[in-house]
């Protein structure tokens, strides 16, 4: 398909950071533009732990949807060695916590409350399998011996594979996937196994992070793989199977934090986010597996409708800003002081 215009319905975002406070002005906004609902990450502050501290973050999300969009939040609780089985049982009747997301301790921004002893939480898991909770899981080991490009495959083998053994009933999403491992891990277990994949892991790869000097803006975890693996999750992303799905881990920082001696982990893609999905699936001639990733199999996963509007996108170039204000500091988007290939318009009344 080569066509300059495309329409498919609307997307929803399956994995999205939006911080909180005064940053909400900003990060809600840019998400609400295009996407219809959003899996947003506990990983505030203190971290959201509780039905109750997923209802007030809701709240302080809804507050700032621009008038214009509507938006859904879907929350999220953190899980630690702490998360009582009464408290999943608590999310599951709760109309708006979707998910349980599961940090290895250490291995990410604000993930020091993360699962220290995956045994400790078995009575937390064991419920979640048996009422259909999805667990979602930064795959990466946290052994510091282990090499940083090799934590997903060790994650994979020593921890995934396991858990999932033990918990087979277990509906998971391996978030963020970053290697042909993953890819092909995913792809061959049961349905309910399934996996994001960002934009900046389709669209860039280790190389990018030291093109003539070192490139803050692409550090984020799992941090960018060598370009096999970049290729394998082309594959997988426009194969048309539905276990792989949009999630942008869009994921601001302030610029001084990330052009940093000891910079943060993260991408801010919410800007542009659908345009470069747009951009890498037109590169591979699969435009016709756009919708499928975008909008349908992620609301199919996660047992929720369909969304009914629609989206335009046309092959038409846009700049993207310096920056953007974030609260009292400026974050850098992805592609800043550059161009993405695609536009996206409002659904014409
Ligand atoms: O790069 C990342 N940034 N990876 C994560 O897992 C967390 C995220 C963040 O919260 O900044
Ligand atoms: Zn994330």
């Amino acid at each position: 398909m080569s066509s300059d215009t495309l329409s498919i319905i609307q997307p929803d975002d399956w994995h999205l950071h939006l911080r909180d406070g005064d940053a909400l002005a900003t990060t809600v906004a840019h998400s609400a533009r295009v996407f219809a609902r959003a899996i947003v990450m506990p990983n505030l502050k203190p971290p959201v732990m509780t039905v109750a501290d997923a209802c007030a973050y809701r709240d302080r999300i809804v507050e700032a949807i621009p008038a214009a969009c509507n938006f859904q939040p879907l929350m999220t609780l953190y899980l630690t060695d702490k998360l009582s089985v009464d408290e999943v049982q608590r999310a599951h009747a709760s109309e708006f916590v979707h998910a349980i997301k599961y940090y290895p301790a250490g291995a990410t921004t604000n993930s020091e409350n993360g699962v220290t002893n995956i045994e400790s939480v078995y009575p937390a898991l064991e419920r979640m399998a048996e009422l259909g909770v999805p667990l979602l899981i930064h795959g990466e080991s946290t052994d510091p011996e282990i090499d940083i490009f090799d934590r997903e495959k060790v994650f994979i083998d020593s921890v995934l594979a396991p858990l999932l053994g033990r918990f087979p009933a277990l509906r998971v999403v391996f978030e963020h996937i970053t290697t042909r491992d993953a890819a092909q891990f995913v792809e061959q277990q049961q349905a309910s196994v399934a996996a994001t994949i960002t934009p900046h892991h389709l669209l860039y790869n280790r190389n990018d992070l030291f093109v003539g000097g070192i490139r803050p803006h692409f550090y984020c975890l799992p941090i960018l793989k060598r370009n096999l693996h970049q290729q394998a999750l082309i594959e997988a992303a426009i194969s048309g199977n539905p276990k792989f799905f949009l999630g942008t881990d869009s994921a601001p920082h302030s610029k001084v934090s990330k052009e940093n001696a000891c910079g943060c982990a993260g991408i801010y893609s919410a800007p542009v986010a659908l345009e470069l999905y747009a951009e890498i699936f037109d590169q591979w001639d699969a435009l016709d597996k756009l919708e499928g990733f975008a909008s349908l199999f992620g609301a199919d996963f996660y047992q929720l409708p369909r969304n009914t509007r629609r989206v335009h996108l046309t092959r038409r170039k846009s700049n993207v800003a310096a920056h953007f204000k974030l609260g009292n500091e400026l974050v850098v988007p992805i592609r800043a002081n550059e161009t993405v290939a695609w536009s996206v318009h409002e659904e014409s009344q």
